[in-house]
């Protein structure tokens, strides 16, 4: 979930649209309220998004059910270490068992499997975040944004329920020690997955930023279908004849363009950067920004730009772990299609562009003739013990929690 350093000392309040701004009004919301009626039924764009009138308030989603304590305590056997599956900034991820219909708690291994997701109790900065998920989330639905269930507000606990995603992350996939490897099929259908994520949020009336693009909030099913988690950076796009909108700076270090760090000015071109960075982790299985080198290959995009667009170079990037194992004109296009995205914004393509790219590449659609490496990567179920993955503390993976990137 969108997190940050020091988030506590620093508060969006520049926001020059009708995003979400919200003040805890101790722990509760009292109200709610809307500005628009939803004109999204099903159709594949979000239409309008509603937006709380007054700050704090939880939008009412016929979709979403709202839990108490105790239901989450029952369903993750009282937060049991060993219910844990992941942890972000955010706090920690548990697994826990709910009825299909009812949603009541039920014991482990009966019903549906969830993810809970426990806010850290840090204040303002996280309440804003959690409500913000569930304000989008509520309303978004598409089969590459990541399912909320309901939530709970009770006291000072903060908690999220969503959809269980058995392959979890795939930051997990792509760097952490040990991991299966990802084939190149795998690694495409994950790209096109997210860029249609991406694409239907942006293409909208009153498009949507999501403003937090990384690997690590690219959840993947038991399919490798990709789906996008953690809203809680999320901000309402511009519209009309405006072409951004300002924020303080917010992100994750790595992967926020540039201008937007240097300007505040957000716009959907900021996530096609971000989309871009995570296109540059799939073809060389590095991470972004990796304090674990040094010199030039911390940064990965100063590091791989020489060999981007040159056709016989490029294989000095792309990720061993391939074994050679990907067509080189469709990692060539990749890498072309990577450059573009981190180009000037000017010249950075609109999602729907980017799929049309990854749509034409070979082995693009069929992601049936899997490698040797995808064979393993699919077939073991080895490859999903990250969920006992304990973030912080792995070796492998730079700790790189959304901040505040600019300032
Ligand atoms: N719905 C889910 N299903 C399965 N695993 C999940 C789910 N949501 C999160 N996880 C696991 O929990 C981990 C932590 O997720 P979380 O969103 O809290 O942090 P993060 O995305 O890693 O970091 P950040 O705080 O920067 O967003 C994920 O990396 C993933 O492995
Ligand atoms: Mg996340």
């Amino acid at each position: 979930m969108g997190n940050c350093f020091g988030r506590t000392a620093k508060v969006d309040r520049s926001l020059s649209n009708t995003a979400m701004e919200v003040p805890i009004k101790d722990g509760h919301t009292s109200s709610f309220s809307y500005l628009k009626a939803s004109t999204s039924h099903g159709k594949n764009t979000p239409g309008s998004i509603l937006i709380p009138r007054s700050e704090g308030d939880i939008l009412s989603s016929p979709h979403l059910k709202a839990f108490t304590f105790d239901e989450l305590r029952n369903a993750t056997r009282n937060f049991r270490p060993d219910s844990l599956i992941g942890e972000g900034g955010f706090g920690y991820v548990y697994k826990g068992w709910i009825d299909e219909q009812t949603l009541a708690a039920m014991k482990p291994g009966c019903g549906m499997v969830v993810a809970v997701k426990k806010l850290k109790p840090e204040g303002f900065q996280g309440h804003k975040e959690w409500l913000s998920e569930v304000n989008y989330l509520g309303q978004l639905h598409h089969p590459n944004l990541v399912k909320l269930i309901g939530y709970c507000l009770d006291g000072d606990n903060r908690l999220l329920v969503y959809e269980y995603m058995p392959k979890g992350c795939l930051e997990n996939h792509l760097f952490r020690r040990g991991a299966q490897p990802l084939a190149w099929a795998a690694r495409i259908k994950v790209a096109i997955g997210a860029a249609h994520g991406l694409a239907f949020l942006h293409d909208s009336e009153q498009p949507v930023i999501y403003r937090d693009f990384k690997a690590s909030n690219i959840l993947l099913d038991s399919e490798f279908n990709a789906k996008l988690s953690d809203f809680g950076l999320a901000k309402a796009g511009p519209t009309g004849d405006r072409t951004h909108v300002t924020t303080q700076v917010m992100g994750t270090q790595g992967y926020a363009a540039p201008e937007y760090i240097a300007t505040g000015r957000l716009t959907t071109k900021c996530d096609v950067y971000s989309f871009g960075v995570v296109l540059l982790e799939l073809l060389s299985g590095r991470t972004v920004v990796d304090k674990t080198k040094v010199g030039v290959e911390r940064n990965l995009l100063e590091w791989a730009r020489p060999y981007l667009t040159d056709r016989r170079k490029l294989f000095r990037i792309m990720d061993t772990k391939l074994e050679g194992q990907y067509p080189q004109k469709g990692a060539y296009m990749v890498a072309l299609l990577a450059v573009q995205c981190t180009s000037e914004a000017k010249v950075r393509p609109q999602m729907d562009e980017v799929l049309a790219v990854l749509d034409e590449l070979p082995n693009g659609k069929d992601t049936k003739k899997p490698s040797k490496v995808k064979q393993q990567a699919v077939s073991n179920p080895g490859s999903n013990s990250a969920f006992r993955h304990h973030k912080p503390s792995h070796p492998n993976i730079p700790s790189q929690r959304p901040t505040c990137v600019g300032s």
